[in-house]
């Protein structure tokens, strides 16, 4: 095992001369890094300001980019078909939103969005780009059970990546989402999972950065069980680190991603529900010793935390500060399910929509600077 300062892979950042180890002295805007044979290219200066753009101040993400099949659970629970239209107006609702320009840095979407047009015949990925942020999109195809591993899943999607990629950009995404589930369980999980999940995220974080595409590398330990807060700093732990080691050992460029983790908390059956200040104090120190200071930004996924926790958890981890990177959120339910909620699918309903999501995108903006308090719930999103 590797030394800890010297982690696996480090020697062949420094031998290789293919891609480039980050010093800003060399870090101009047209260095493009590639090999004699031209097979691998990258501009890191420009992968490393869309990352810092993407957790720039006061902003974060809004994933956007649930499948075909998660979608309509959620227009179940509001009672709206899910069609290819009803799909498109919602989200064209959110995209036209003045939350987006003021409160959000870049949208994660849906291979069927990114192709989509508004009402009126404008890309929506358009809308995206109109309102200053930028555009990205999920690029992994889904889970499949893990042999081997009962109750394990692995996720999917890299055979025809490098191809897609490169549509993706053409279309106008400049960074990519993966996402790599872990559940914590009896004897679960194993090493197996964490490990072929993390290599299958260094491979797609590899595969971005080739193709100029920032990589979100997400790996999400579930809160669905019963277990505590410790169990779930000990699996993310083991998880991140070997993350970390995956990316190293192939060569990705930690300035050139963000991390999209789970807060450390306690599985939503658990009889102890951890209070805010433990949570934040526990998921800043466990990714102080797992998260490299290189990396440009940390955006939680909200995991199913109520609207409130979500955002009280980021403020919380905000107000420590003193943090090498940018904590904000890359949210989906809890930035959503308000504005789902208020529209129902009915057309009339826009205006109560874009206001329900503006008031947590604002409350989350507010989080992301450590800068919210309980009192402001109650105001409407200015
Ligand atoms: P949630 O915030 O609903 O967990 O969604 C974020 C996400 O993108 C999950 O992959």
């Amino acid at each position: 095992m590797g030394h800890l300062s010297e982690p696996l892979g480090s020697h062949m950042l420094r031998e290789t001369t293919i891609l480039p180890v980050f010093q800003p002295r060399e870090l101009q805007p047209k260095w493009v890094s590639s090999g004699d044979q031209g097979e691998i290219s990258m501009n890191l200066f420009d992968l490393n300001k869309v990352a810092q753009a993407m957790v720039a101040t006061g902003r974060g993400l809004l994933a956007a980019d649930e499948s075909t099949g998660t979608i309509k659970k959620r227009f179940d629970a509001i009672k709206v078909e899910s069609t290819e239209d009803s799909r498109r107006d919602y989200r064209e609702m959110l995209f036209r939103s003045d939350a987006l320009s003021k409160y959000i840095s870049g949208v994660i979407l849906y291979d069927e969005t990114i192709w989509q047009k508004a009402k009126d015949g404008t890309a929506l990925v358009k809308l995206i780009e109109q309102a200053g942020c930028i555009p990205g999109i999920k690029v992994d195809e889904g889970t499949q059970p893990l042999p081997n591993c009962p109750g394990e899943l692995v996720t999917v999607g890299l055979d025809r990546l490098a191809g897609r990629l490169a549509d993706y950009y053409k279309q106008g995404a400049r960074f990519a989402k993966w996402r790599a589930v872990i559940d914590i369980g009896k004897d679960i999980p194993s090493m197996t999972a964490i490990h072929v999940n993390a290599h299958a995220l260094a491979r797609y974080a590899a595969l971005c950065q080739a193709a100029q595409i920032v990589p979100i590398v997400e790996p999400e330990v579930l809160m669905d069980g019963d277990h505590d807060i410790d169990r779930c700093y000990d699996v993310t732990q083991r998880v991140l680190n070997k993350t970390f080691q995956e990316l190293r050992v192939q060569r990705v460029a930690l300035e050139g991603m963000i991390l999209k983790p789970n807060m450390v908390i306690s599985g939503k059956k658990s009889a102890r529900q951890s209070p805010v200040a433990e949570v934040a104090e526990k998921t800043i120190r466990l990714l102080k010793s797992c998260v490299p200071a290189a990396v440009p930004g940390v955006a939680f996924l909200s995991g199913g935390q109520s609207d409130e926790d979500a955002t009280a958890h980021l403020d919380a981890m905000n107000r420590i500060g003193g943090l090498p990177w940018k904590l904000t959120f890359s949210y989906g339910r809890a930035l959503q399910a308000a504005p789902q909620k208020a529209w129902s699918g009915k057309a009339e309903n826009v205006a109560a929509g874009q206001q329900a999501f503006a008031h947590r995108a604002r409350m989350n903006s507010l989080a992301s600077k450590g800068e919210w308090n309980a009192g402001l719930e109650q105001m409407r999103a200015a």
